[in-house]
């Protein structure tokens, strides 16, 4: 009996065995049956090199989309870029196969050698991922949560009305300014000076150098990760050097701010803070401290610059279309009036400020292809094989700009977001522009919350037009800046206080 049963299980063992062999062909055989998605072919070795655009990718990709349909790919010296073109298929990868869609790409030289691969939207899929993923949402994930952080929001965008009132020609600086001073307060509680402070300047260079060490093609250590063992000394290593002291910037806009609010802390005066109020929790270990330093710190690099875009992008908007600036002050001067200034209790009574709000997100693309997704398994999507380690770039550009769901994209028109007698109202921008799955963006409340208030404040009391030099009106141009974050390129307009009341409630303290 005992010998039988033994018999049987070897047998079943063997079969197992030969089916798993049989198995593991057959899926072999439909790996190979099952190919890359379309894209321009490329060259023997180098793959599509010479098909890559060295400007306003989004343009190419949004092209091959139109050739090659919503799903294409390239190679490029061995690493496969997906492009995405759809809303649906993003959702459908992104989203809802998530746990292998959610590694980020491994940069050599600003990721590995500066460290910046310890912020948030660099940090490889993972356990610490996690943790500062949950650091972020019970911080400032939901409006709910936001709610504590509005007056900063208000406040600093005040601040910013006196600057424009004062200096309206500096407006590109008094936008990146203010960004900065939000995030800083939101951040670590931090209250900026008007004029050289020492955070701002700190998170200023760091993001510079941020973005010049992640620039495609910057180093070649990126092509050639082995260069990563060159000792310092040896002649062409300067990119070492260069590395250690970017290193030390970023090291310090992390422990600077951080250790403010320690002290801050100590002393029983730290205003309420996404760092104070993590640091309370008790006990904290050394690994929780630096989860909360680093992600702090990640608010700057991820919300500073973006915001920038996205708010200097509305005052091009508007310049460009006084119909809309018209629209919206006479929305505001109806719920508001003229004794104070917009807040964001008036929010639910401006439905066409709330528009206007969604279509500066929509119009000017702040991350036109968003930040790549490595995949960490192989994968069949639509048909087509997804190898391992190919890197996944959504065109939020073309999904922002796409004609068979925003007619006349190109066109500035909040009404689009506001159904009409009989019509429905096209689908919300902010769904796409902040991208897809686990990566999505954390601050996109944040994000939301600035855009309106800035928007709001400045239609309350500013009238935005075109430039008139000597007679002539200086026609601006919608054109953005080549990067992960894309700016409007600089433009001129035309900002003034909309009345002597107007200058007063700008400059009430
Ligand atoms: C208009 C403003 C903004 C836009 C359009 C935007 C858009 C995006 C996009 C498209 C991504 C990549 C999502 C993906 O990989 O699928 C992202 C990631 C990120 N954003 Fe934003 N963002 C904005 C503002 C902010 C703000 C204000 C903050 C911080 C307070 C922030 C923090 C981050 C961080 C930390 C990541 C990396 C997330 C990760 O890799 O897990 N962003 N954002």
């Amino acid at each position: 009996m005992t010998l039988t049963l033994n018999f049987i299980n070897t047998l079943d063992i063997i079969f197992a065995f030969l089916g798993l062999l049989l198995l593991k062909s057959l899926l072999q055989r439909r790996r190979r049956h099952n190919s890359l998605p379309p894209g321009p072919k490329g060259l023997p070795f180098v793959g599509n090199i010479l098909d890559m655009p060295s400007e306003k990718e989004w343009l190419t990709f949004a092209r091959w989309g139109e050739q090659w349909g919503d799903i294409s790919s390239v190679t490029v010296l061995g690493q496969t870029l997906i492009i995405l073109n759809s809303a649906r298929i993003a959702m459908e990868m992104l989203d809802k196969k998530s746990s292998i869609y959610s590694d980020r790409p491994t940069l050599q030289m600003g990721g590995e050698l500066v460290g910046w691969k310890n912020t948030l939207v660099l940090l490889p899929y993972g356990d610490r991922f996690r943790r500062f993923r949950r650091l972020f949402h019970k911080s400032i994930g939901s409006n709910a949560l936001m709610q504590q952080y509005l007056p900063s929001e208000e406040l600093e965008t005040r601040r910013f009305l006196r600057r424009v009132l004062n200096k309206p020609e500096d407006l590109a600086t008094h936008v990146r300014k203010t960004a900065g001073a939000i995030i800083l307060r939101i951040s670590h509680g931090y209250e900026t000076r008007e004029n050289n402070d020492p955070f701002v300047e700190l998170a200023d260079t760091a993001t510079e150098q941020f973005s010049l060490s992640t620039a495609p093609g910057g180093f070649m250590i990126d092509l050639v990760p082995a260069l990563r063992h060159v000792p310092s000394w040896f002649p062409g290593a300067g990119f070492k050097k260069i590395a250690a002291s970017w290193s030390a910037t970023l090291v310090e806009m992390v422990e600077q701010p951080h250790n403010f609010v320690k002290q801050q802390m100590a002393a029983g005066i730290a205003p309420i803070s996404f760092t104070s109020s993590l640091l309370e929790t008790k006990p904290l270990t050394d690994e929780d401290e630096f989860d909360i330093k680093w992600s702090s710190a990640s608010l700057y690099s991820g919300g500073a610059d973006t915001a920038v875009s996205a708010i200097y992008s509305f005052f091009l908007a508007m310049a460009l279309h006084p119909e809309v600036v018209k629209k919206a002050q006479a929305e505001i001067d109806a719920v508001v009036g003229n004794d104070r200034l917009p807040d964001f209790s008036d929010r639910e009574q401006l439905p066409y400020v709330n528009a206007l709000a969604k279509e500066v997100l929509r119009w000017n693309s702040v991350t036109p292809t968003a930040v790549p997704h490595r995949v960490t398994q192989d994968d069949i999507h639509e048909g087509y094989f997804i190898p391992k380690g190919s890197l996944v770039i959504v065109n939020l550009w073309k999904l922002t700009h796409d004609y068979r769901v925003y007619p006349d994209p190109e066109r500035f028109d909040p009404e689009r977001f506001i159904p009409s007698a009989g019509g429905v109202a096209q689908p919300d921008p902010r769904e796409i522009c902040f991208g897809f799955g686990r990566r999505t963006c954390p601050g996109s409340y944040l994000a939301d919350a600035s855009v309106f208030i800035s928007c709001a404040m400045s239609l309350a009391v500013f009238d935005i037009s075109k430039c008139v030099e000597n007679g002539v009106v200086i026609e601006p141009v919608h054109e953005n800046t080549t990067g992960t974050i894309s700016h409007p390129k600089p433009f001129k307009c035309s900002i003034k206080p909309r009345s002597q009341k107007a200058i007063s409630l700008i400059q009430a303290d």
